[in-house]
């Protein structure tokens, strides 16, 4: 099948990825530093002869190439997320999200990979105000992160055309799902208000609620993935593309979900009252994605709106943090 390296293999997305590839019989390699990531996200895998861990960073170049080694794929996941983190600490989040990026191209292009596929963000669309969004059209950055990852989009560009590099971007909108962690000062909002309410305490929205995004289940996630890793098509490397659903929930819609599918394992969440705080600072009203581009140059066809994926996050966190 071949061999693929996934950095960041210990994270949320990371580690769905790894499931998925073990799973079809591919070799994983999974480089990480657990910084965020956690080993009980990769316990599954130890035992597993087609999986390999090597524990340490992307900002050394020699642990990126001693990763790399006899890899033919590469899905680049490793990164510190969030807006907030960087706007705390843009120093970290851009020796890690671009220079650790960096270090991931130049081994990967001496490595001679098939192709090197790696974590965007919607991020990138910055203070564009035009929806839905497609891919030419973007803004300009509203924080330390989405310049990290904009800048990701650059090098990957240049590396296509310079050193002739297989690239594909994948802009992620708003990923949830199995294994996204609930805790931390960074944590995304759908695994926290799920934690929150379990515990029945009072979610917290910035804002009136009516902001809107294009959450994006891990299934649609993995399978962008997959079609960006294996396309044969010419027209469909070296550029980025939207991974989304292509429709949009509000906050307020969001969290009628949430509670609706947590009633069901117990009632007393139905009565645990929403609280709203002020808008956040780099917050855009909203973010919905044009999926057109995926599904023309790649096949893209996702199979799970948010109801759905919602219902099978709701199932594994009410299964696991219990
Ligand atoms: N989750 C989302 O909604 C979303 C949206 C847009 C983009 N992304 C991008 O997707 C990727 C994966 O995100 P995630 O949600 O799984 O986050 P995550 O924090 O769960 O996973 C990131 C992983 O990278 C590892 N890592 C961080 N710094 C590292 C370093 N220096 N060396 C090696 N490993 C390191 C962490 O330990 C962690 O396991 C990131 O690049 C993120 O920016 C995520």
């Amino acid at each position: 099948m071949g061999k693929i390296l996934i950095t960041g293999g210990a994270g949320f997305i990371g580690s769905n990825l790894t499931e998925y590839f073990l799973n079809k019989g591919f070799e994983v390699v999974c480089l990480d530093n657990f910084s965020t990531g956690h080993r009980h996200n990769i316990e599954p895998f130890l035992k597993n002869p087609n999986y390999k861990l090597i524990e340490g960073s992307i900002c050394d170049l020699e642990i990126c190439r001693a990763a790399v080694e006899n890899a033919d794929y590469v899905l680049h996941q490793a990164a510190l997320g969030s807006v907030p983190r960087s706007i705390n600490d843009p120093i970290t989040s851009n020796e890690v999200n671009v220079s650790g990026f960096l270090n991931m191209l130049v081994a990967a292009r001496d490595a001679k990979v098939k192709r090197f596929v790696y974590a965007a963000s919607s991020s990138t669309y910055g203070d564009s105000a035009a929806l839905p969004k497609v891919e030419e059209v973007i803004g300009k950055p509203l924080s330390p992160y989405a310049i990290t990852k904009y800048v990701n989009e650059l090098y990957a560009d240049v590396f296509s055309k310079t050193y002739g590099i297989e690239c594909i971007g994948l802009r992620y909108f708003n990923v949830f799902g199995r294994r996204q962690d609930p805790n931390g000062t960074y944590a995304a909002v759908i695994p926290l208000f799920v934690k929150q309410l379990m515990n029945h305490q009072s979610p917290k929205i910035n804002g009136t609620g009516d902001y809107s995004r294009d959450f994006t289940y891990i299934d649609n996630v993995i399978q962008m993935n997959e079609l960006a890793m294996l396309t044969n098509n010419p027209e469909a490397i070296n550029t980025v593309y939207n991974t989304a659903v292509g429709d949009r929930t509000t906050l307020n819609d969001l969290v009628t979900y949430i509670k609706k599918y947590l009633t069901e394992y117990d009632e007393k969440i139905a009565d645990v009252e929403v609280i709203h705080g002020p808008n956040r600072v780099g917050d855009i009203p909203h973010s919905l994605a044009s999926i057109d581009k995926a599904k023309n140059l790649l096949g893209y066809n996702p199979t799970h709106p948010i109801e759905k994926g919602l219902k099978e996050a709701i199932t594994w966190y009410w299964e696991n943090l219990k």
